[in-house]
């Protein structure tokens, strides 16, 4: 009951700004730097069993399903193990295969939504084992997995998720490294990415320091009828979150697509009415993603772009200038200024930000 918005305004504002803390919370005691891994007490599996899964599979909803997709990309490329992520709201409708030989993990940060729990009872009726990543300690969905990860975020009373997103994207980092590490990484990356973690909480709050860049750039990339969000691999699940912050507090009709994707139907939706917010990490995609850009700019769409340095007006009107951190965690950095933009936007069009209509924090029923 102490918990309250304080100076902030606004929960979903202050919560974005806790991020800092909340990321650190999660890190501590789970950081090995000598030998480059993570420590995670409560998955109950052995390194042996660590090392036998032959697949993984993320189920969650809505932000947890994305910050799933994040998390797969994070254990496919570092534990080299095949991972994807599906909305658990679709998997238990229809008949999935469950598998011994793949390791399950439910993602909640209340622990409570019901597509979710039912997913990880469906899973273990058929014999499948499920890790929870959850936030809520001792809710529905953590009592019932297998074993799993706290996320430590501390509470999350908006009702759009921010740090509780964020915190997971930074879990499954750790549980992607705590993976790779029996299976097949080296301890110099290991180290690496330990070093890149440890970096997280600060670089979190140099871009909470954007602010007020972040403010000046609402009206114009989330108040107009329709923004289209692109990014590629790493970028693709940021961009659908981004948009899915910006539906949900501001109204405004936000589509994700890959980047890869724009050239085999959606281009024929820019145009100068409908803006276009592009992520584009400094990483071995930054080329084809200035050609994607290029397109845009062809046909007439104005361009925010999330990168490492700032783009050429020619290929974006404006660029935030997000810190870089290791190439495979620049997803959990990039996200937050998006945040910031759906917040911002949604205070313009005076909405209740913390209370969006039409949604409930968890959604408890069928
Ligand atoms: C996020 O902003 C949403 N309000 C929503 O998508 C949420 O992430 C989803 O309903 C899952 O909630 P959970 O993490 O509590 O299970």
């Amino acid at each position: 009951d102490d918990y309250q918005a304080e100076g902030y305004g606004h929960f979903m504002r202050k919560e974005i700004h806790d991020q800092p803390t909340a990321v650190e919370r999660t890190l501590r005691g789970r950081l090995d730097d000598r030998f480059g891994t993570a420590h995670l007490g409560g998955l109950n599996l052995t390194p042996r069993e660590s090392r036998e899964f032959k697949r993984v599979k993320i189920l969650g909803c809505g932000s947890a399903h994305y910050a799933g997709q994040i998390g797969a990309q994070l254990i496919e490329e570092l534990a080299r193990v095949p991972a994807d992520s599906e909305p658990a709201s679709e998997f238990r409708y229809r008949n999935p295969l469950i598998d011994p030989d793949t390791l399950y993990v439910a993602v909640s940060q209340s622990g409570e939504t019901y597509d979710t729990l039912a997913t990880v009872q469906e899973i273990q009726r058929k014999g499948g084992r499920v890790l929870g990543v959850v936030n809520a300690v001792g809710s529905s969905i953590a009592r019932q997995c297998d074993g799993g990860i706290y996320l430590h975020a501390g509470p999350e009373i908006s009702v759009t998720s921010t740090k509780a997103f964020t915190v997971t994207t930074v879990d499954f980092a750790l549980l992607a490294l705590h993976l790779a590490r029996v299976r097949d990484l080296s301890p110099a990356d290991g180290q690496r990415l330990v070093r890149g973690l440890r970096a997280l909480p600060a670089q979190i709050g140099e871009i909470l320091k954007l602010e007020d860049q972040i403010a000046g750039l609402a009206r114009e990339y989330g108040t107009c009828p329709n923004v289209m969000f692109i990014g590629r691999v790493r970028g693709w699940p940021v961009a659908r979150e981004g948009a899915l912050k910006l539906k949900e507090v501001s109204y405004v009709h936000a589509e994700a697509y890959p980047a890869s994707e724009l050239k085999h139907g959606p281009l024929a939706l820019i145009s100068p009415e409908t803006p276009t917010v592009a992520i584009v990490p400094d990483d071995e995609l930054y080329d084809k993603n200035l050609t994607t850009l290029g397109e845009i700019k062809a046909r007439g769409g104005r361009i925010l772009a999330l990168a490492h340095r700032e783009l050429p007006t020619a290929l974006a009107d404006h660029t935030i200038v997000v810190p870089r951190a290791e190439p495979e965690l620049d997803p959990i950095l990039l996200g937050i200024p998006l945040q910031m933009l759906a917040y911002h936007a949604a205070v313009l069009l005076g909405h209740d930000v913390d209370h969006p209509r039409n949604l409930a924090k968890s959604v408890t029923v069928e």
